[in-house]
């Protein structure tokens, strides 16, 4: 990490040169590769990738540098000022042809068969500058398929031998598990004796593989790339925010898979984070609003029945860490406007940093908006029902206290569920409001480091549930509150103004990479002074 006590360094110094016929300007000692993508060219390329070392070993960057003797690999030289680059010159284009018949030699034609289909490098650049026939008639290298371990299989003859899983093991894990074994046409990625892929951070492999050499066991033959919608969102399994994408089909979450974002996990997403989506999909929800003695209830009628239940009494909130700040603000003014008060509890893990990676783990706290639950007044506790008193209406605000035997006292003034899921414990109550989770509508988290980040709506609501900031807002409005509130993107407006930390702040800006709230800086001094990670 940066020194913070250092001078200031001075700006680099930026070269120009012309790639394919566009200037370009970027900081000395960039790629030819990188600086390429700032012209707005791609240059094909395997072994190389912007997280992990260069190794320069597939000969798949070639381009034609004038006055050089002979073609540069682009990913391992830097520019020079002047330089002019041709990439699709006859010459590269021809080298660039050769690598491709080389590493075809001995890939099988499983594109019908490989999860990668779609979405594989090699069938891109083999159809945007490959041969169309190949000369080869002999019969193909066969390896059996190997289990990696964790949730990795390694298809042995798919493999172009890139190294990346190799160097993300030994540089970004920091956990050297794979290795280049034996030589030749005979090599093939090997796993050190005792060795399995069982890294926290392990299926970060399967991401960074080019091809569909390695391939998630979750994943295996769920679907076809092109038939999934891609949605920008957050993995709500921790603290840490991680940039993602929830993948669906035919409205169905199957994958989540990291969306890069260098100021909070880079490139990656830990196993456990990616691999917890399943319950997005339960078949519990509530579907449809009611109040005690119906089994359904116009929306309207639950929010007056709630609003009459609330007159003149204390709201507790008992709400989940995982709602968005939308819904934790409007449940906020819901405690403040009945005098009332509000309790989160949060489930914890162990850590699991990725060390290549700074300030990038798998944080204890096990849900994503634990910062957000805080800034709106929610008090952390372990026994997040102690401060009910007699006579106040609980509201569950999407809790279900899972694994707890919870009783609730006698002399409640009310019980209100605002949920997806009906706990257990809470099976007859006044009203309840059924509300959409964090895949069905949009919204933002905070993350452990104050980063404001929003996610994108992936998939339809279940029946009649809608935003639990949508749910609430009417419910104050029923209360007589005289705010409004009919986008999610209206509410966040309505924080940024309430909200000293949030001033300034609108989606527009927040765009899909997210802005630290303005008390950032101070929780990472606190963080660094007390060592405490959340
Ligand atoms: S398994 Fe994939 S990432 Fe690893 S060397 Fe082979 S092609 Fe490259
Ligand atoms: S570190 Fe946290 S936010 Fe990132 S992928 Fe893992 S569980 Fe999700
Ligand atoms: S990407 Fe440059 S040699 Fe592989």
């Amino acid at each position: 990490m940066a020194d913070q006590t250092a001078a200031p360094t001075a700006a680099p110094k930026l070269i120009t040169l012309t790639i394919e016929g566009r200037p370009v300007s970027v900081p000395e000692g960039t790629s030819i590769l990188e600086a390429a993508k700032h012209a707005g060219v791609l240059i094909p390329h395997y072994c190389y990738h912007p997280g992990l070392p260069v190794a320069g070993v597939c000969r798949m960057c070639l381009v034609e540098v004038e006055k050089f003797p002979k073609l540069a690999p682009s990913c391992a030289t830097s520019v020079g000022e002047g330089q002019v680059v041709h990439v699709h010159s006859e010459k590269a284009l021809e080298a660039r042809k050769g690598v491709l018949e080389m590493l075809l030699i001995n890939h099988p034609l499983d594109c019908p068969i490989c999860d990668q289909s779609g979405e594989c490098e090699l069938q891109d650049y083999t159809f945007q500058e490959g041969r169309a026939e190949s000369r080869y008639l002999e019969p193909k290298r066969f390896n059996p398929v190997e289990d990696f371990g964790g949730d990795v299989v390694y298809v042995t003859n798919r493999c172009i031998l890139c190294t990346r899983c190799v160097r993300f093991m030994d540089d970004v894990a920091q956990e050297p598990v794979l290795n280049v074994s034996e030589r030749g046409d005979r090599a093939v990625i090997g796993k050190f004796p005792g060795q399995d892929l069982t890294h926290a951070w392990a299926s970060n492999v399967v991401d960074l593989c080019p091809v569909g050499a390695l391939l998630s066991k979750d994943f295996l033959n769920k679907a076809r790339a092109w038939e999934l919608d891609r949605t920008a969102s957050i993995c709500p399994n921790c603290t840490q925010g991680c940039n993602a994408v929830l993948e669906t089909r035919d409205d169905v979450v199957v994958r989540m898979r990291p969306r890069a974002n260098a100021d909070v996990n880079q490139f990656y997403l830990c196993d456990e984070g990616r691999l917890n989506y399943r319950w997005i999909e339960r078949r519990d929800r509530i579907e449809r609003a009611r109040v005690r003695g119906t089994t359904a209830a116009e929306w309207e009628l639950a929010m007056s029945t709630a609003a009459t239940l609330l007159a003149g009494k204390r709201a507790f909130v008992l709400a989940s860490p995982m709602l968005s700040n939308e819904a934790l603000f409007l449940l906020g003014r819901l405690v403040e406007r009945t005098g009332g008060a509000g309790a989160f509890t949060v489930a914890t893990g162990p850590e699991a940093p990725l060390p290549g990676v700074p300030d990038l783990a798998l944080r204890r706290d096990r849900a994503a908006n634990v910062a957000g639950a805080e800034q709106f007044g929610f008090a952390r506790s372990d026994s997040p029902l102690d401060g009910l008193r007699a006579g106040d209406v609980l509201i569950v605000a999407d809790e279900e206290l899972a694994g707890r035997d919870v009783r609730l006292p006698d002399d409640l003034g009310g019980l209100i569920v605002i949920g997806t899921v009906l706990p257990a414990w809470a099976r007859d109550p006044d009203v309840v409001i059924p509300v959409t989770n964090f895949a069905e509508e949009e919204g933002t988290f905070t993350n452990l480091r104050g980063r404001v980040q929003r996610f994108m709506q992936a998939k339809a609501a279940p029946a009649l549930a809608r935003p639990a900031w949508y749910a609430v807002g009417d419910v104050l409005h029923a209360l007589g509150d005289d705010s409004s509130f009919y986008t999610a993107s209206g509410v966040f407006d309505a924080i940024a103004l309430a909200h000293p930390d949030f001033a300034g702040l609108s989606y527009d800006a927040l765009g899909l990479r997210g802005l630290p709230v303005l008390s950032a800086a101070q929780l990472a001094a606190d963080t660094t002074t007390t060592g405490a990670a959340r």
